[in-house]
């Protein structure tokens, strides 16, 4: 059977012409055993893999590859894989939040350049889901995303433990003599034990929940672990369905609308998910020309409830939720709080799709009269201390600490934070309020997840585990506490946040939506006068053009070349 398409396909452009340029584009890429007929004019889907032992998480994509592969072939398709910058959260330095954009550019310039006619972006770990995300978006073919899927439970002596929110704990216990060493270190063989990215609901789930919500994944992307065979026969579906995008022309801008985001922001909601998200999702909006902004957030997510059961705001793990129905089970139960007419990848509307819904497990994924919390959603504050807006994750937040005042203890950067957090004269108490400066996207830079600061060991010894942290810097998805983040403008740039001083007093009214700081306006004036701006931290590479062009937080942190909805163009032919 011919699998010529009636549409002239981009893909033609390179290997259907009969000239010079044909016959360098097909020879050359038949070196590797392609047959003629591949080159017939049918759809030419790169997989766009994120694979590598340096991203742990990822390292099991060269399989589900495989698999795309298997589904393209199967549907007439002809698949090129091709490798582009991963983003490993466990090893790269400073953070791997300082190369989101570089690697969204590789994936950008990687389909732009070639002859690709769809896209399937094989992500997983944090960074690795909005980098393709938003490169692929900067180039508007069919698209569909396949999340690599999270490891197994974790688990030490008879319990559970989850990525992250473990180690968090763990090393708490330590710092206070809790725990011996040697349990500790006999942990993190226990929890990190099949491949797959975090299993509580941190970033990458957050963002794998993400992909399913959007419609940009397939039904059941979000949640099946990555060593379950049904993880591989999603990856299967999703190689086949790409090659059916393509015939129908479904770009990524028709799946990414608007409404689209708005389910997206509700599920985050729902699942009490990473405040990274905030930041991922304003990008990925930028480069689509979507209009969504941080105010949305709140907007949009203040009053949906809590409802899924999983670390690090409530007791399970990601093994749990898909056993307990999964993402497609949650969003049945939050029908009403949803845009169901949105498409998504597999041809179906969103509401098509829950018809097959079944809720397993009501302890792992709540029905909505008996939540978690009320409120899932990140806040999004204002005040005199972040007047372009600041972010808590309420959920994972200490209730009676969400409206507090105290006294800062301040700490000018992460080394003097270090240097000071344990001495024994810190004036700090349960009262006070920590404030970490220069931690942001300039500052730090690249906004590492240092907001949620450790607990001074002075209050450690007295069973303290919670204080109100203030910063500019992002917080681990896994991570938990009263911790304020993503403040804007942060305190390189002179944001207010530069201008705390020790004992100022500083009020959280998260229910209000507020963070001040009580210090009068001739004060901060004065204060402001003395500033000085800080000195770039790089001034060649990469380094200097992201101090550069990056942007604040409440923007997304993109590159402020990069967000706009007006595509580069097809490249020309030489
Ligand atoms: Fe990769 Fe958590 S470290 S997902």
């Amino acid at each position: 059977m011919s699998n010529k398409q009636k549409r002239k396909l981009r893909s033609q452009d390179w290997f259907g012409g009969s000239d010079k340029g044909g016959f360098i584009h097909r020879s050359w890429t038949k070196n590797q055993g392609f047959p003629n007929h591949l080159f017939d004019g049918r759809p030419v889907i790169g997989i766009c893999n994120t694979w590598s032992e340096l991203t742990p998480c990822n390292a099991h994509f060269r399989l589900i590859a495989d698999c795309v592969k298997r589904g393209i072939y199967e549907a007439g398709g002809f698949p090129l894989e091709f490798p582009v910058m991963s983003l490993g959260e466990p090893l790269m330095r400073p953070t791997a939040m300082l190369f989101r954009n570089l690697a969204s550019m590789d994936v950008e310039e990687s389909i732009r350049a070639n002859p690709i006619d769809g896209v399937a972006l094989l992500v997983g770990c944090d960074k690795t889901t909005p980098a393709c995300l938003m490169g692929a978006s900067s180039c508007d073919l069919p698209t569909i995303a396949i999340s690599g899927g999270p490891m197994l439970n974790g688990k030490f002596r008879g319990e559970d433990i989850g990525s992250g929110t473990a180690v968090w704990k763990y090393s708490e216990d330590v710092r206070s003599g809790a725990m011996p060493m040697c349990d500790f270190l006999e942990a993190e063989s226990c929890m990190s034990r099949s491949a797959g990215h975090c299993m509580t609901m941190g970033t990458a789930s957050t963002m794998a929940s993400i992909v399913e919500a959007l419609g940009i994944g397939l039904p059941m992307n979000a949640a099946i672990p990555a060593v379950d065979s049904r993880r591989y026969a999603l990856a299967h579906m999703a190689g086949r369905r790409i090659v059916e995008m393509v015939n129908e022309d479904l770009s990524i801008s028709k799946i990414l609308t608007r409404r689209a985001f708005e389910n997206a922001v509700r599920v985050v909601g729902a699942i009490g998910g990473s405040t990274n998200a905030v930041i991922h999702l304003l990008a990925l909006a930028g480069r689509l020309g979507v209009d969504f902004k941080l105010d949305d957030w709140d907007r949009l997510g203040r009053n949906v409830p809590c409802l899924v059961n999983l670390m690090p705001s409530g007791k399970y793990l990601m093994e749990d939720f898909y056993y307990a129905g999964g993402l497609r089970a949650l969003m049945s139960e939050m029908r009403d709080l949803l845009k169901l007419d949105c498409r998504t990848v597999n041809g179906q509307t969103l509401g098509e799709n829950l018809s097959e819904a079944k809720l397993i497990n009501p302890e792992v994924i709540r029905p909505r009269a008996n939540p978690i919390a009320t409120s899932g959603g990140t806040a999004i504050l204002r005040g005199n201390l972040a007047p372009d807006g600041a972010v808590i994750k309420t959920s994972a937040a200490t209730p009676r600490l969400l409206n507090h005042t105290g006294p800062a203890i301040v700490f000018k950067n992460y080394q003097e934070l270090e240097a000071r957090i344990d001495r024994s004269d810190l004036p700090v108490t349960e009262d006070s309020v920590l404030v970490l400066q220069s931690a942001g996207p300039l500052g730090a830079p690249g906004m590492p997840e240092w907001g949620m600061m450790p607990i001074p060991k002075k209050l450690l010894d007295k069973g303290v585990r919670d204080l109100v942290r203030i910063s500019d810097a992002r917080m681990s998805g896994t991570a938990y506490g009263t911790c304020v983040l993503h403040v804007s403008p942060e305190s390189h740039v002179g944001g207010p946040l530069a201008l705390v001083e020790e004992g100022d007093l500083i009020r959280l009214d998260a229910e209000g939506r507020r963070l001040d700081l009580l210090v009068s306006d001739e004060e901060l004036s004065a204060r402001r006068a003395r500033w000085t701006k800080p000195t770039a931290r790089y001034d060649r590479g990469y380094g200097a053009l992201y101090l550069e062009r990056v942007t604040q937080a409440n923007e997304g942190c993109d590159f402020d070349f990069l967000s706009r909805a007006a595509g580069t163009g097809e490249p020309e032919i030489h």
